[in-house]
């Protein structure tokens, strides 16, 4: 036991790629897990997927840029499930990779919407009832580009920002038994990777990849059991880490 069994986690971003197989792996475990993403049909696709195997899901639709959205998410975790035991705040874009001036305010202002604002939303909510409710623990979804320039500007401040979050909101919460913790992945083979990837260049990526000691991409999945091991009472002295899971790249 873990920890993790008859808790109800919340996964945003939960459509596809890494949110998509953490809330297996959180379902596969035994928590109920409610999904949320702006994507409606890949949502109702993971839900699918987790009962299929036997698990528990509810997908709700979900713009995490939009606080009122955010509010409404949590409200219905609450009143389906009971109060989260466990966030996973991974709803990200990637931006553009194009150099800093030649990026428009617009750019900046969506990045930074979706993936600073938007773990910010999450946090406020879920730490508030968590905290009423005696604790929790919550991972955000940071990069590699949280701790490095490994990305386009607007992506790199985002995902620095979102450590910065997670260690306030631990050092708050810590006392109310919220664990806050962060992942920083490296190249992770999803459909934002075949975006990037489109944008960049197959040979850019591939450059990435092989100056990794791991010499491959990451899966999804790899991310995932690092999340859920952050959620479980195997983690329960780590608080505001920032967990790098990029098959050595930033050694
Ligand atoms: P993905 O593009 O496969 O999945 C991202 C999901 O977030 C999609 O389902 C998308 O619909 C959803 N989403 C986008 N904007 C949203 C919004 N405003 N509200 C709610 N949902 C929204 O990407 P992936 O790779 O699974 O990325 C997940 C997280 O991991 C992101 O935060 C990303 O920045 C981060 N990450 C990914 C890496 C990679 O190599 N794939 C590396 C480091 C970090």
């Amino acid at each position: 036991m873990n920890g993790i069994e008859g808790g109800v986690a919340i996964v945003t971003g939960g459509a596809a790629g890494i949110g998509r197989a953490a809330a297996e792996r959180f379902a596969a475990e035994g928590a109920r897990v409610v999904v949320a993403d702006i994507d409606a049909d890949d949502l109702a696709e993971t839900v699918d997927l987790i009962e299929a195997d036997g698990g528990e899901a509810t997908a709700v639709e979900t713009d995490v840029s939009d606080a009122d959205d955010v509010a409404s998410l949590v409200e219905e975790t609450v009143d389906t499930y009971g109060v989260p035991d466990f966030a996973l705040n991974n709803a990200g874009i990637e931006g553009s990779s194009a150099p800093l001036a030649d990026q428009s305010l617009e750019d900046w202002k969506r990045v930074i919407d979706v993936n600073q604002t938007g773990v910010w939303n999450c946090l406020t909510e879920e730490l508030a009832v968590m905290a009423d409710n005696g604790g929790g623990a919550i991972v955000n979804t940071s990069s590699i580009a949280g701790l490095s320039a490994a990305g386009g500007g607007p992506y790199v401040a985002s995902k620095h920002g979102v450590i910065g979050l997670t260690r306030a909101a631990a050092a708050q919460y810590g006392p109310a038994g919220v664990r806050v913790n962060a992942v920083c992945p490296g190249v992770i083979d999803t459909e934002m990777i075949d975006r990037a990837s489109d944008e960049m260049g197959e040979e850019t990526i591939d450059q990435i990849v092989q100056a990794k000691p791991l010499r491959r991409m990451g899966e999804p999945e790899e991310v995932a059991s690092a999340v859920v091991w952050l959620c479980s009472d195997e983690s329960s002295f780590v608080t505001g880490h920032p967990l790098v899971i990029d098959g050595g790249y930033m050694a």
